[in-house]
């Protein structure tokens, strides 16, 4: 088989690109190596960016996020047992965030391409990448009983972080900037309507817990736990009595209890490949870079950086210009590092480290407390909330 451009993974990443790419006349093919129903079923984030909900809307896929995405104006962060409102609407001139499932996106961004019958294989096996330095890279996978080989002009890197495309770029090539953090996040998926329209973000003595939501019966919560701490440890009720006692604020404001639908223990990571790319191999979202979620950054960040890509391989294609490919990396790092430091310091701002000292205690309420005084603080952290400006 021949292609302009491989696409590994049928993520965000990978399947915005290959929509963007055929709104642009490129043609792809999409090599993903689960199943459909995996792929639209895994639970993860929850908060698209006002860009990435404007991008969705205008290459045809924000039907979905239209009538079922949940906008929200403002946040709450709680502490000392208070919760406070950033309006960050009103801060950053009338942006916005919108509570939608990735698995939402993922299923319409699956609907999308079915519909171009451009080819798209789940439950390909055996997948690698090979020649990336020669003008034809190649993709070999296994589907069903043939094993295909793909040559390509470009090959896109969008298989996550436990991907094979990073791997298969030669040692050397690559710098690696990574911090491992001492907490995870226990997440549930929960039978009852939120009680609160916007997200609460709590620092709590016993650790950091987070209220979302999926609709308006379903709702999303996070609690911090040990890192690798075993799901069996933590039966329905444990969870929702720690949920309980970390959100709880003295009002009497607390998340409503329901029957848990799906529950899992997540580690955090801040991890950053560079340069994102090696020849004609271009490595795009988890696959380059993970973020701890508290921004709630990740996906947003795989949009982005697809939509750099997809705007230089439009100029190779009508000009045979490489300028932009050139740039490609430096372009996304810049977007990519703001991200991390944001999410580094949300995450730092809101988590008890496992040697927190009486110092460190109080200047994160410290921090705490010049956030919710302070408009200019309350502005910084709205204009990264709800997702800076791409800068081309
Ligand atoms: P992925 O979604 O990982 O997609 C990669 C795809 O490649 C997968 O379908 C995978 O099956 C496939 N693949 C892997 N290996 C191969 C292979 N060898 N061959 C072929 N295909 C392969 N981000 C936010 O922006 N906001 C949030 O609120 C948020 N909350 C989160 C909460 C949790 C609990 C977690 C875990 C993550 C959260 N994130 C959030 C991060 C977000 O989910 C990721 O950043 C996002 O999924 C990245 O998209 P991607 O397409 O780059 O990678
Ligand atoms: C969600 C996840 C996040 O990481 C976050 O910061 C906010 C919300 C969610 O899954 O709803």
């Amino acid at each position: 088989m021949r292609t302009q451009v491989g696409i590994v993974g049928a993520g965000p990443a990978g399947l915005l690109l290959g929509h963007l790419l055929h709104l642009n006349g490129i043609d792809t093919v999409i090599v993903e190596n689960r199943d459909r129903e995996y792929v639209v079923d895994r639970v993860r984030a929850g908060v698209l960016e006002q860009g990435t909900v404007d991008l969705l809307a205008a290459i045809g896929v924000g039907a979905g996020l239209e009538s079922r995405g949940l906008r929200h104006d403002g946040i709450f962060i709680s502490f000392a047992g208070r919760r406070h409102r950033i309006d960050m609407a009103e801060l950053t001139g009338g942006k916005a965030i919108t509570v939608y499932g990735q698995n939402e996106v993922v299923r319409d961004l699956i609907d999308a391409r079915v519909a171009t019958q451009r080819p798209l294989y789940f439950d390909a096996q055996c997948v690698e990448v090979n020649a990336l330095d020669s003008s034809t890279p190649i993709v070999r996978f296994v589907h069903g009983d043939t094993a295909h080989e793909l040559q390509c002009d470009f090959i896109a890197g969008c298989d996550g972080f436990h991907g094979v495309c990073r791997p298969s770029i030669p040692e050397g090539v690559l710098s690696i900037y990574e911090r491992s953090y001492p907490f995870g996040w226990l997440g549930i998926l929960a039978e009852a309507a939120p009680s609160s329209d916007e997200l609460v973000y709590t620092y709590h003595d016993r650790g950091f817990a987070l209220f979302s939501m999926r609709s308006t019966s379903i709702t999303r919560l996070y609690l911090q736990v040990p890192p690798d701490e075993p799901i069996e440890r933590w039966p329905d009720d444990a969870i929702w009595e720690e949920m309980l006692t970390r959100m709880t604020t003295s009002d009497g404001w607390q998340p409503n209890v329901g029957r848990i639908l799906q529950k899992g223990v997540t580690p955090m990571r801040s991890f950053v490949a560079a340069p994102m790319r090696h020849g004609r191999l271009f490595l795009a979202g988890d696959a380059a870079h993970i973020v701890p979620p508290t921004g709630a950054k990740g996906l947003n960040l795989a949009a982005s950086d697809v939509v750099v890509l997809a705007r230089a391989l439009k100029a190779f294609y009508e000009t045979g210009s490489t300028d932009w490919l050139e740039q490609y990396s430096a372009i996304c790092l810049r977007r990519v590092w703001k991200a991390q430091r944001f999410s580094w310091w949300m995450t730092t701002l809101l988590h008890r480290l496992p040697d927190l000292t009486e110092f460190d205690r109080q200047r994160q309420l410290a921090d705490l407390d010049y956030l919710i005084g302070s408009r200019a603080a309350m502005t910084s952290l709205a204009e990264q909330y709800v997702g800076l400006p791409q800068d081309f």
